[in-house]
């Protein structure tokens, strides 16, 4: 069977998820001559409603699956003669990573191994794999360029640092042609609502209190969701192969004045913060900040675009309309998840769906 001509033919993993979600939108909308397939396992954590809007269009195609598996990526890799791929599939959430760390071993290091072999095996020319500022660790002394040294303080930086080694050794052995981004905290709608921004929107919301982690006053970096997208489409069209990109934003933000804002903002500007949080046990580590130079952004052409107020506007107004995206959205509201490495692996993730 011949295939379609596309000038590009993407394989995006993990594209039900947030970030991927807007990533595969774009890429579809902005570049008819793009086919683009959307390979995600479905966890808890996807919701294919945040992609009605692209779902009927001819250069997008869904597939169901788990890039732990390798024969299955040998094969989706080869039968539809991918020449780029997005990795953006992980088990992502910090608070989960304490609990279940094995599970995101599985897919952030074993998942990743996987997809760059097969990646590697089917000659791709291009491999962007999304990695993250807290593979830097929390220290609030410095500012991490991309050469800075790895120092990850929790179960789910230590698979994305080593995520990225895995990565890094293909490009040094077989000269593979990676390419890896790290970015800061990034905020907007599709989130599931685990993550503190979405958490806190969804909570006041529902009355309910913010749960503040040990005094609240980590700090966190906060970026757009539509400027990392801007900036993974110039990685993708101008990133050199071999490279890290930093991808920040200098908009920082303490977790007590994030809960303090987002009260004044749904609550009302008289509103006292103290009625609306709650002070619960810190994680079992809490890195203070991160703080990421981007120069090497900028120098693409790069820089972001949306600024808070307008950012975090509407991402209040889609979580008004649109916290019931996911069967689970409910659990995500608790202080911590629940979750167990006695769990057999592979099976974390659904098991949890059904506490
Ligand atoms: N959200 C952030 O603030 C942030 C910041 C920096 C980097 N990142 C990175 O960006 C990427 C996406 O993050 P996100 O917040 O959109 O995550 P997310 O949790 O919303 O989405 C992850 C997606 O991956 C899918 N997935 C999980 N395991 C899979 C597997 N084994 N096979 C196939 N699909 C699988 C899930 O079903 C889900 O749709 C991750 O690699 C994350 O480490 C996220």
């Amino acid at each position: 069977m011949s295939l379609k001509k596309y000038d590009k033919r993407i394989l995006l993993t993990g594209g039900a998820g947030f970030i991927g979600s807007h990533m595969v939108i774009h890429l579809v909308n902005k570049y008819p001559n793009y086919l683009v397939i959307n390979l995600d396992k479905l966890d808890y954590c996807a919701s294919l409603k945040n992609l009605e809007c692209i779902k009927e269009k001819p250069n997008y195609k869904f597939i169901q699956g788990d890039i732990c598996e390798p024969d299955f990526m040998r094969y989706i890799l080869q039968e539809e003669a991918i020449d780029t791929v997005l990795h953006f599939a992980a088990q992502s959430h910090v608070d989960q990573s304490f609990w279940s760390s094995l599970d995101f071993t599985r897919t952030n290091v074993y998942g990743t191994h996987v997809l760059v072999n097969a990646s590697y095996e089917a000659k791709v020319k291009r491999f962007i794999h999304i990695s993250t500022d807290e593979v830097y660790g929390g220290s609030s002394e410095c500012t991490n360029t991309e050469s800075s040294k790895m120092k990850p303080t929790n179960p789910y930086a230590a698979t994305k640092a080593s995520a990225e080694f895995m990565v890094q050794s293909y490009f040094e052995c077989f000269k593979f042609p990676a390419i890896i981004t790290r970015s800061n905290n990034i905020y907007g709608p599709h989130k599931y609502p685990e993550n503190v921004i979405p958490k806190f929107i969804c909570l006041l919301k529902n009355g309910k209190k913010c749960f503040i982690h040990g005094d609240g006053s980590s700090v966190r970096n906060f970026l757009y969701v539509s400027d990392v997208i801007a900036a993974y489409d110039v990685i993708l069209h101008r990133g050199v192969p071999g490279e890290i990109y930093n991808v920040g934003s200098d908009f920082a933000i303490s977790v007590m004045k994030l809960a303090e804002y987002l009260v004044k903002k749904m609550k009302g500007s008289t509103e006292n913060v103290l009625d609306h949080v709650e002070f619960v046990d810190d994680r079992p580590f809490n890195d203070h900040r991160y703080s990421m130079d981007s120069t090497k952004m900028h120098a693409l052409g790069w820089r972001p675009m949306v600024t808070w107020e307008e950012g975090i506007s509407g991402t209040i107004a889609w979580y008004r309309e649109n916290f019931n995206n996911w069967s689970y959205a409910e659990d995500a509201l608790r202080p911590f998840p629940r979750g167990s490495n006695t769990m057999q692996l592979g099976h974390t993730s659904s098991l949890a769906k059904s506490f």
